[in-house]
Order: C-alpha cells, then sequence, then structure tokens
C-alpha cells in the first residue's frame, strides 16, 4: 500500500557528518533500529501528529520552515523553547534501555527522526538524528558554529561571533536532512531492521524503511499506521511494552 499524499512531507536530503558515526563493530548481527516520535511517547514528550500531538496546537508553516524563522523568529523561537524546556524533566522509558541492551550480543545502529537525546541517555551508542538536536543551537550564517542550547532558552539576542543570529539546531521543512546517506548505507547492511514509534509520514526519512536488503527481518512497533511497507511485520502496541519483549527475544536467541 502506498502512504496517502495528504500525509507526506518532504526535506531535502544530503550527505553530511559520516564521521559521526562510529564503525568498529565487531558483533555478528547487525540490528538498525529506526525511530520516531512514539518511541519518545512514554517518557512524556508529545508525538507530532497523534491525536493532542504537537501539529494539532501548532502549524508547521508558522514554527519550523526557514519562512517561518524569517516572519516570526520570536515564535519559532517560544516553540522550541518550550521543546528544550520539556526535554529538561523527561527520562528513557523502557524501550529506549532495551534497544541499548540489544548491544550485548549485537551491533546496534540507531536512526532516530526525534531531537531528544533519550536514546542516548537510554545507553545507545551508535546513534544518527536525520532531524538535528535539541541540545545545541547554531548560527544562522555558520551552521558549523554551535553551542549548548542555552539553559535560559534561546533569545532573539543571542548572537554568533560574527553577528548572526542562533537558532535552533533543528532541520526544518525545506532543509536538508543530516546523515541521510550514512542512514543508507546502515540500513543497507542490516540483518534485521525494527521501526519504532513513526507515522513514516515525512520523507526523504520515511523512505529510509525501504532500503533494507530482502533477506533482513523487518519489524514496526507502533500505534496507528496509515500504512506498512512490504516485508515489514507490524507488531501493534506501545514501544515501552513491546520493545523489551522484542529484545528479549533477540538477545535469547541471537
Ligand atoms: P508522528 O507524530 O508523525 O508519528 C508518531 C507515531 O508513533 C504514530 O505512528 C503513533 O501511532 C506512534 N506512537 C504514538 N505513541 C506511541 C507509543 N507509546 N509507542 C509506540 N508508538 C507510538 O512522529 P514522527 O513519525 O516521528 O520532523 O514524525 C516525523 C517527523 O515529523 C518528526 O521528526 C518531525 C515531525 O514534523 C520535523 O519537525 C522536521
Amino acid at each position: 500500500m502506498e502512504p496517502r499524499r495528504s500525509t507526506r512531507f518532504f526535506i531535502f536530503s544530503v550527505a553530511t557528518c559520516r564521521e559521526s558515526v562510529r564503525t568498529s563493530f565487531v558483533k555478528p548481527e547487525k540490528i538498525v533500529v529506526f525511530t520516531g516520535a512514539g518511541v519518545s511517547a512514554e517518557s512524556g514528550l508529545n508525538t507530532f501528529r497523534d491525536s493532542g500531538g504537537l501539529w494539532e496546537n501548532f502549524r508547521i508553516e508558522d514554527v519550523a520552515t526557514p519562512e517561518a524563522w524569517a516572519r516570526d523568529p520570536q515564535l519559532v523561537l517560544d516553540f522550541y523553547n518550550l521543546r528544550r524546556k520539556a526535554l529538561e524533566s523527561v527520562e528513557p522509558n523502557p524501550a529506549h534501555f532495551a534497544i541499548a541492551e540489544l548491544e550485548k550480543e549485537h551491533e546496534v545502529v540507531v536512526i532516530t527522526q526525534n531531537v531528544d537525546d533519550l536514546h542516548e541517555r537510554g545507553g545507545s551508542s551508535n546513534i544518527i538524528h536525520l532531524h538535528g538536536s535539541l541540545l545545541e543551537v547554531k548560527s544562522s550564517i555558520d551552521p558549523t558554529y554551535k553551542i549548548p542550547y542555552p539553559k535560559e532558552g534561546l533569545s532573539l539576542d543571542h548572537r554568533c561571533p560574527r553577528g548572526g543570529r542562533m537558532r535552533p539546531d533543528i532541520v526544518w521543512f525545506g532543509e536538508a536532512v543530516e546523515n541521510f546517506e550514512i542512514a543508507i548505507e546502515q540500513l543497507q547492511q542490516a540483518d534485521k531492521v525494527l521501526v519504532i514509534g513513526t507515522s513514516l509520514s515525512v520523507y526523504p526519512a520515511a523512505g529510509l524503511v525501504h532500503e533494507a536488503p530482502a533477506h533482513a527481518e523487518k519489524t514496526i512497533i507502533a500505534l496507528d499506521l496509515d500504512f506498512i511497507p512490504d516485508d515489514y511485520r507490524f507488531i501493534h502496541g506501545t514501544a515501552g511494552e513491546q520493545v523489551p519483549k522484542l529484545a528479549s527475544k533477540w538477545l535469547e536467541k541471537g
């Protein structure tokens, strides 16, 4: 089945930051975990498209595009300062920990659309962020200049040494996805692919599920999905419940 066109969004893809992923893999099975907002939902972070999700209360074009930043930067900052604040009071949930546990026996790469750091805090070591991070802010005139997200929140007064306004280190709609080529490479080498908590409606990230080789065992865990990609087994349920179950099976059996 094809995704409904109305729920597809596109972000341009570009390869960057190959060196950010460790390459010293020794374990026999390679598990690539691809996550979205649903994996962090039980930690207390809102998803985007579920009922009550972020995009019900905010319009993408008001807060998550370069045009929004040019038109009303304060509104954009208000939105991301709230996201950053929310991150401070949450913890990884059993799904994040179970993904990290898999590293005991397997080579595990996490590819995430999430901008939180819950995979890192859950103990995963190889994490590829596609849509940026809430941990840092970057210069709007020199994206290589990054500093930690200010504790008091980002304001219009924060500037880089060259005078450019600092902005969230987030990939907005219409911008280049980060680490996309390396994510494709990782998926193409997978023995198992585990997709968790994503509506698969934002491209190019969602297209990654099709990069897995034919022989790979492919599983999706989520609550609702508009479509299930070919060859994927769908496990309906919450990440916090279903991921630890599956992970312990994989750790027993290898
Ligand atoms: P969505 O909000 O689009 O989808 C969340 C998915 O998680 C849905 O399929 C839910 O059924 C599922 N879900 C919700 N709670 C869950 C739980 N407890 N356990 C398991 N699954 C659960 O979020 P994403 O697919 O991550 O990008 O959204 C993709 C991108 O759209 C985001 O990275 C963000 C957003 O706009 C940008 O802002 C650039």
